[in-house]
């Protein structure tokens, strides 16, 4: 893994437009836990009755109690890990310009990037489905499920539920960013969920190279993606951002 860490920072190194594409790998060890695979949210309960937005519109109570609750509890728990921090550290050192991001957890921002586009939204705030107003998850008053606005309106969390669109703004900033890039970084995404996961795809087939960090392979393995760090994101960060500091010293 130390030659692949040293390969990759010296690819950033020599690299004028770097981003990276995040999923919910890189939040594992801040203890949220991720979509798929071993202990992954959907192992436990079906997407498809409480992920998509026609279940929320059909039974709200029910799509609040199992799966909406317990995800504030999480994410309400969580700090940046070093995969995190060590993309900060990246941005700091002006080689990193945007993260795309498939996260709701906010952790980016918290670690100190300050350009992220949040993919699938941010369970930080919750939207009135009749007015539109908007109220911090962490003020939202849980007493009566599901929690309602002023305006009698049911609170929904700012998020694409599946059956949704990704918001155009945000699907063309990250197309943008994908074909400009010279290396993207992919972290901890399964890389399974469109149109996320066709990142990579505009990154690669514009010239850039494409690094996974993952301790697994993915569908972009070998195909899509010029090589892959067989790791954990907050090992493998810290690896490269120490690698990096010598050769920005030197
Ligand atoms: P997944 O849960 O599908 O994939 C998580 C990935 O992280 C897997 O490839 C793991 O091998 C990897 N992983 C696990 N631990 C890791 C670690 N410590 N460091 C680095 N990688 C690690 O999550 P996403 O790809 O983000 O969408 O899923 C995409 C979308 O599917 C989500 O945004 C969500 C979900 O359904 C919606 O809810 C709309």
């Amino acid at each position: 893994m130390q030659d692949l860490i040293e390969r990759a920072a010296r690819d950033i190194a020599g690299s004028t437009y770097a981003i990276a594409l995040t999923g919910a790998g890189i939040s594992v060890e801040s203890g949220i836990p991720p979509f798929r695979g071993k202990g992954g949210l959907w192992e436990k309960i079906d997407p498809m009755e409480f992920a998509h937005i026609d279940s929320f519109l059909r039974d709200p109570e029910k799509v609040w109690n199992v799966l909406i609750k317990e995800m504030k509890g999480v994410v309400d728990e969580a700090k940046p890990n070093d995969a995190h921090t060590g993309l900060a550290d990246l941005e700091r050192m002006g080689k990193l310009k945007t993260i795309i991001t498939q996260n709701v957890d906010g952790l980016h921002q918290v670690a100190g990037n300050t350009d992220v586009i949040e993919f699938h939204g941010n369970f930080a705030w919750q939207r009135c489905m009749d007015c539109g107003g908007k109220i911090e998850t962490s003020e939202i008053d849980l007493s009566e499920i599901p929690p309602r606005c002023a305006c009698g309106g049911i609170y929904r969390p700012d998020c694409v539920f599946f059956g949704e669109m990704i918001p155009p703004d945000y699907m063309r900033r990250s197309q943008q960013a994908a074909s400009l890039c010279d290396i993207m970084l992919v972290l901890g995404t399964s890389a399974v969920v469109q149109p996320a996961a066709y990142m990579p795809v505009v990154a690669k087939e514009n010239g850039a190279k494409v690094i996974e960090i993952n301790p697994e392979n993915t569908p972009l393995t070998g195909r899509i993606s010029d090589y892959i760090i067989l790791g954990r994101g907050g090992e493998v960060m810290n690896g490269i951002i120490a690698e990096l500091e010598k050769l920005l010293d030197a």
